[in-house]
């Protein structure tokens, strides 16, 4: 068990008391269970013959067998089948969970066509396509270097060096990438077999000073089946007007999602406009405002999935506590859309009616 800092042992607090209340929300357990033999392999090798597979069109078949890409000698760490990407791959297109027995393996590439059923982060199916960069990280394993973007849009860090996770998770892990780059430059510590309070293993190399973000975890990743209105996921967010502007960004006091993102694409979260109402840039860790416009969209009885939003206590969703932020807006991991983002952007006409995207919002610019 990690050790809880104090913060973190009232949140916890708090989660078991709203459980006790009878409220929706439910933290659930992000541990693996199942028989070792699916995932781990002692020898790599079973009847004379290598088990572990990676590379290209490296994934899940739909019989639940996992021999496409190429049978390798090159350790995955860990005595693992698969490296990150193959196992959270899938050689077809419709299938993103996959079930093992007891174990259910979340898929965030199909090597086949993107899935109508696309888990939450989206999927890398369109960016691993030739002249599709925009449509998602480009990330290794999975796709080359984006052919505009020689650093992450927003970023000041970590400038210098050309193959650090801030200017590009296409490259092979190295000294500039502390060994990890593509999935692990933003998953950088998994825990497979632990729960523990951080949101989807994202953190990043402060993780030890506290750099990860919380919320609570749709048992089954937003999957469209078995997802509602009232159980999804729920993102972590903050006030950052609250405090005067140019604080409260800091994923390590924050825990925000947005704060995470920040993480490589800082500037597009500080609150780099002239005060705190005149912006740059769309405004993420603010509250969305009860009047106007916005009162039309209470998302703690209507959230909709196409735009979420996250909340200063996501174990306990209020309405005077919705937050907007980035994933708003985009997906993560990729999607069918520009700039990975949730919806097509061109569609999104001023005074034609409409109520998708920015609509759901904005709801009186139609
Ligand atoms: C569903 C897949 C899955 C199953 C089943 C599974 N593991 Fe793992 N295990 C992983 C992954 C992925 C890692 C990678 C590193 C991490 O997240 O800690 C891992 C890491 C480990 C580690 C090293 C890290 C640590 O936490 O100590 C050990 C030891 C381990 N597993 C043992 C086992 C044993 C023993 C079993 C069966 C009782 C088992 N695992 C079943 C997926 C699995
Ligand atoms: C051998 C298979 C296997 C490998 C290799 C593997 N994973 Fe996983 N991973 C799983 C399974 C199974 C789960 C689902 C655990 C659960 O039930 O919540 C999972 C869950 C996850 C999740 C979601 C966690 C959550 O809270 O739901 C992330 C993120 C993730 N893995 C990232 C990685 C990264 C990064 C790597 C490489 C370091 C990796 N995985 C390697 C099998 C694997
Ligand atoms: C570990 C660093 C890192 C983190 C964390 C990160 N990004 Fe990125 N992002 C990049 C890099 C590098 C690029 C440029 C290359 C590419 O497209 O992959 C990028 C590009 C993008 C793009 C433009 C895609 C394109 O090709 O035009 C969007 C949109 C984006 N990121 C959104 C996000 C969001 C939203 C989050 C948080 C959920 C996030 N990023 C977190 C590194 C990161
Ligand atoms: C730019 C940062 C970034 C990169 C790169 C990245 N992830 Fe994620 N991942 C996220 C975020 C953020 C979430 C949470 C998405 C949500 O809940 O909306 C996530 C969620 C997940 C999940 C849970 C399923 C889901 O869609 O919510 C799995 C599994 C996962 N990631 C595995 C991977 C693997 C494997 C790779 C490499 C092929 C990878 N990730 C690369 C940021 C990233
Ligand atoms: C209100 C919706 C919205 C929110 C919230 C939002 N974005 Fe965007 N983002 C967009 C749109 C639309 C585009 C593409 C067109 C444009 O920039 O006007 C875009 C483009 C991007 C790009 C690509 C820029 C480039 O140079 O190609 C990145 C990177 C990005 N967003 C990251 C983020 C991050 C990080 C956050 C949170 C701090 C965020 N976005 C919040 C809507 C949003
Ligand atoms: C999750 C809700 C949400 C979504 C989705 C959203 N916005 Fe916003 N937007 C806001 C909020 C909240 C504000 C700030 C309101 C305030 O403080 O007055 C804002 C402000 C703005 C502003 C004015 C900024 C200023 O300086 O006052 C513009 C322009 C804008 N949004 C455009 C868009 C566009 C275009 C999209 C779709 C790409 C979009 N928004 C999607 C919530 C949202």
């Amino acid at each position: 068990m990690r050790k809880l800092s104090l913060p973190q042992r009232g949140f916890l607090l708090f989660s078991a008391v709203t459980l006790a209340v009878g409220l929706s929300t439910v933290r659930t357990s992000a541990k693996v269970s199942g028989v070792c033999g699916n995932c781990h392999t002692m020898h790599n090798s079973q009847d004379g013959a290598a088990i572990m597979h990676s590379g290209d069109g490296a994934g899940w078949a739909a019989d639940g067998t996992f021999t496409s890409g190429t049978a390798t000698d090159t350790p995955a760490g860990y005595l693992l089948i698969a490296n990150c990407v193959g196992c959270h791959s899938s050689t077809t297109a419709d299938q993103t969970i996959i079930q093992l027995g007891e174990n259910r393996i979340p898929i965030v590439f199909n090597t086949a066509g993107y899935p109508a059923d696309a888990l939450a982060g989206g999927n890398f199916y369109q960016v691993a396509q030739a002249d599709y960069d925009g449509y998602g990280h480009n990330v290794y394993g999975i796709s080359e270097i984006d052919s505009k973007l020689s650093a992450a849009p927003g970023n000041t860090r970590c400038s210098g060096i050309a193959s650090s996770c801030h200017n590009t998770l296409a490259v092979a892990p190295s000294g500039h990438n502390y060994d990890r780059g593509g999935c692990q430059g933003c998953h950088f510590f998994v825990f497979h077999h632990q729960d523990n309070d951080e949101y989807r293993f994202l953190n990043s190399h402060d993780e030890p000073q506290g750099a990860y973000v919380q919320g609570v975890e749709h048992a089954s990743w937003e999957h469209p089946d078995e997802t509602t209105a009232t159980d999804h996921n729920f993102y972590k967010g903050v006030d950052k007007l609250a405090d005067g502007g140019h604080d409260g960004v800091d994923l390590r006091t924050t825990h925000s999602i947005s704060s995470y993102c920040g993480g490589c694409h800082n500037a597009f979260h500080n609150n780099d406009g002239t005060g705190t109402d005149v912006w740059l840039r769309h405004p993420t860790d603010i509250a969305l405002p009860e009047e106007g416009e916005y009162a039309a969209y209470n998302p703690v009885t209507g959230y909709e999935i196409q735009s979420p939003v996250a909340w200063i206590n996501p174990a306990a969703a209020q309405r005077d506590e919705a937050i907007v932020m980035c994933l708003s807006c985009h997906r993560v991991h990729g999607s069918q859309h520009p700039d990975i983002l949730r919806w097509d952007y061109s569609g999104m006409i001023a005074d034609e009616p409409n109520d998708d995207g920015c609509f759901v919002c904005h709801t009186t610019k139609d």
